[in-house]
């Protein structure tokens, strides 16, 4: 790209030395339209409990849930995405809960469909909030099995698309997924049911919150390399969303979020497909530990939410999206 332009003439501060005018050239634009809102979910009645590893985040039971759904629906959040935290006794090798049709994402799924209208629910295919081991799939002679573990994905998405889940996420890493999980739904015709894939997702250090908040971070042996992406590359990105694309993707995500900028932009220069981005819990407590202990401003948040809007993101999901202050978003 050639460099037009020479000081004195040239005077790039005259475009930034008023707010109008700052706002009126910006390049993105952020609203909370591009927010998605993960909500975990507990077993129980009644309660709202903290989360330790992740500062002003709650587990709710069921019935609670109407106490975050009403603040996203009043910050006009199109979407919000269910995470369970399973008891131990119901967790085991194979998962099975993620196929029981009264675990806490299908009771969650039902109650927001019932009690919302225009409120878009996503809801995670992987099993690892279910399983004793803490991994996304089944294990088969000490490997995590992919074929195996496909059969187990596709009963769960059909399952969570009969309750009403509008967004089926499978981010579980296994190849085929994609195309497999599509097919079952349309043969149950389910059509309308959208597929956002967790396609480019990093084995990555920034996840622990989240396994601690779905209870999993305990259970988990090893770790997720065998099937999450190596942090070291960045072509396989491509394939990983080009194959997707072929399965039958809607739409495609990128995780975690803020490291992974580079990934984003690429992938929006690439395909012409909706790319959301995931701020993951691990960006999220950096943060808001940050916040809590006045190492940052509260508007780093907003600044964190337009790097991802310049690298290409059409949609983020945030643990930060029913707080934001809205007064900072202009
Ligand atoms: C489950 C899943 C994970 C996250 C979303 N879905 C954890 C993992 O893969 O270990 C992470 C989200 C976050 O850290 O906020 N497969």
């Amino acid at each position: 790209m050639k460099i037009l332009g020479k000081f004195p003439t040239t005077r790039l501060r005259r475009v930034r030395n008023s707010d109008w005018l700052r706002r009126l050239v910006s390049d993105s634009n952020l609203s909370t339209n591009d927010l998605v809102l993960p909500i975990f979910l507990k077993e129980g009645k009644n309660k709202i409990e903290k989360i330790k590893s992740m500062p002003g985040i709650n587990r709710y039971t069921v019935d609670k849930i109407p106490y975050i759904l009403d603040k996203a629906k009043k910050f006009k959040i199109p979407m919000v995405a269910l995470f369970p935290q399973t008891p131990d006794k119901k967790k085991n090798t194979n998962g099975t809960e993620a196929l029981n049709e009264n675990n806490l994402i299908c009771k969650g799924i039902k109650l927001i469909k019932k009690k919302y209208n225009n409120l878009g629910v996503m809801t995670d295919v992987a099993l690892d909030p279910y399983t004793t081991h803490g991994h996304d799939g089944v294990i088969l002679n000490n490997k995590i099995d992919n074929d195996e573990t496909l059969k187990i994905l596709v009963k769960q998405a059909v399952l969570q698309a009969e309750m009403g889940s509008d967004v089926i996420a499978p981010s579980d890493m296994m190849d085929g997924r994609i195309g497999v999980i599509r097919k079952s739904l349309d043969k149950n015709k389910f059509v309308e049911t959208k597929i956002l894939s967790y396609a480019v997702k990093y084995a990555s250090n920034f996840y622990g919150p989240f396994r601690d908040a779905v209870g999993s971070k305990s259970k988990l042996k090893g770790d997720k390399k065998t099937y999450q992406m190596d942090f070291r590359n960045k072509n396989e990105s491509l394939r990983e969303i080009a194959l997707d694309i072929k399965e039958g993707a809607d739409m495609v995500m990128v995780k975690p979020g803020m490291p992974y900028l580079d990934i984003i932009q690429l992938i929006k220069d690439n395909f012409k497909i909706p790319v959301f981005a995931y701020q993951v819990s691990g960006e999220y407590s950096l943060i808001k530990n940050g916040i809590n202990k006045n190492i940052i401003d509260e508007k780093t948040i907003i600044e964190t939410l337009y790097s991802f809007k310049r690298a290409g993101s059409n949609a983020i999901i945030t643990y930060f999206a029913d707080t934001i202050n809205l007064d900072l978003l202009n």
